[in-house]
């Protein structure tokens, strides 16, 4: 423990001298949320009167705005990767770069469009199961009554201490919700005293059933308008204001926080991306791998792994689409390795605005830190914690 600490504090002070050491990246791992896509729920318009946008792609596909703002990321990133020397010119092999997607339509078209524009003129395989693949498809895999009750408590818990009736009175006013299919036939008039039930079943996504879904997959729809650069009297019907989008806001992380943000959910959740993700970062030489998947991979690892709270500035998502979980193993003149982890996102305002993406002009870079690796004021921890943590799970 003492020895440690003195470990500790010498690097803290070396890796502050920046200068006099020379730190080189070694491998980097992203793990991706897919970029902007339309809404997924298929019974907004009983939620409202209102017209809803029209949308010209299908329901969950990645947009054409959402393929643009990821090909930026794409160049942004090969950029970025070349510039630390982990990446050469002309196109990549598989070993220094490899490309994994979901079998979803919009996570395999935000992967081409990653690497067609970060790699204009190369072929560049992105690899998928040909199926409903297990590694990303955040299902609850412990079919034990025991584990199903400790879930279904703590989502109880987190329900009961939700305080969102501000948040539910502004969006039933922007909805016009008395006016509504649901209220007029479904009887289902107040988002405030309508009942939450939880869901948890083995082979199924943690669901709760309710106001708060419904509400998540309205906002859900408003953030989507908002990058897709709809009008602003469109988005949103033009109600929100910066301060009423915070209060809405705010329904979208409760629901998330609920069925993801319990370290045995997702553990148990995460499990299978968990192990490929720790085959890589114990036994794989391959330089740079993409990894594209949804919100629901980026919860539950970050979750499972013991990450620290943090803030996205300038986003109102946790999770915003397009974000990127990058791992980043560094290495040193002594060959000692650290790993540093960021959260690489797009502001709300460059993906409204369609905003290309530069070495000058990068994406947002949020710092993520590990509960059980200790980071110095660099942002580096050591690696030996971080296969200590990974040996854990
Ligand atoms: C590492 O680099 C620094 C600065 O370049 C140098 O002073 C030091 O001797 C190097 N250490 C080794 C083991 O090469
Ligand atoms: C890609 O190919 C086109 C046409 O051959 C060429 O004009 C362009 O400079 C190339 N881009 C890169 C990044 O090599
Ligand atoms: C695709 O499916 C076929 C038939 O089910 C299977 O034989 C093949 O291995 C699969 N390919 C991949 C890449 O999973
Ligand atoms: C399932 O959950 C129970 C209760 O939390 C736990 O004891 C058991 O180890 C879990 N099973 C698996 C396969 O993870
Ligand atoms: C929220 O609204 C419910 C139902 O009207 C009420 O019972 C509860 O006291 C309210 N909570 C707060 C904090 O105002
Ligand atoms: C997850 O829960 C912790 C408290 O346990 C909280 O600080 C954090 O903000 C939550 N993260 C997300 C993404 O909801
Ligand atoms: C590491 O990967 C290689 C190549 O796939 C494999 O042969 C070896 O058994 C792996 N080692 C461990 C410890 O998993
Ligand atoms: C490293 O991982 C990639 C992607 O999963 C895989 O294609 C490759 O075979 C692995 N290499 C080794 C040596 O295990």
């Amino acid at each position: 423990m003492f020895l440690k600490s003195i470990f500790l504090s010498a690097i803290v002070i070396i890796l502050n001298l920046e200068v006099c050491v020379l730190l080189k990246l070694k491998q980097v791992v992203i793990l991706s949320r897919h970029n902007v896509r339309t809404p997924l729920s298929k019974n907004l318009c009983q939620l409202s009167p209102k017209p809803w946008p029209k949308w010209k792609e299908k329901s969950g596909y990645l947009t054409a705005k959402g393929a643009l703002l990821e090909g930026f990321m794409g160049e942004y990133f090969v950029a970025w990767l070349k510039n630390e020397g982990i990446l050469l010119d002309g196109c990549p092999l598989e070993e220094n770069f490899y490309v994994y997607a979901n079998t979803q339509q919009r996570t395999l078209a935000s992967a081409k469009s990653f690497v067609t524009n970060g790699f204009p003129n190369c072929t560049v395989t992105v690899h998928n199961a040909n199926k409903t693949d297990p590694i990303f498809n955040p299902y609850i895999h412990n079919s034990s009554s025991v584990f199903i009750q400790q879930a279904l408590d703590k989502m109880n818990v987190k329900l009961k201490a939700l305080h969102l009736n501000t948040s539910y009175e502004i969006l039933e006013n922007i909805l016009d919700y008395m006016k509504s299919e649901n209220c007029i036939k479904n009887k289902q008039c107040d988002l405030v005293t309508d009942v939450n039930k939880p869901m948890i079943k083995t082979g199924t996504k943690p669901n709760i059933l309710g106001p708060l879904k419904l509400s998540k997959s309205v906002v859900d729809s408003f953030l989507m308008e908002n990058y897709e650069g709809f009008n602003a009297d469109t988005v949103a019907w033009g109600a929100l204001t910066e301060h009423k989008w915070n209060t809405v806001m705010e329904l979208s992380h409760s629901y998330h926080n609920i069925i993801f943000n319990s370290t045995d959910i997702a553990k148990d959740l995460s499990e299978p991306l968990i192990k490929y993700l720790s085959k890589i970062f114990l036994n794989n030489s391959t330089n740079i791998i993409l990894i594209m998947g949804h919100d629901a991979n980026i919860y539950t690892v970050l979750k499972a792994m013991g990450f620290k709270a943090y803030e996205l500035k300038d986003q109102y998502e946790k999770a915003p689409v397009g974000g990127k979980i990058v791992f980043q193993k560094w290495v040193d003149n002594m060959t000692r390795d650290f790993l540093k982890v960021d959260y690489v996102y797009q502001c709300t305002q460059q993906m409204r605005d369609g905003i290309k993406l530069t070495l000058d002009n990068p994406p947002s870079f949020t710092r993520l830190e590990l509960s059980a690796c200790k980071m110095d004021p660099n942002g580096f921890c050591l690696w030996e914690d971080f296969v200590k943590l990974l040996n854990s799970l």
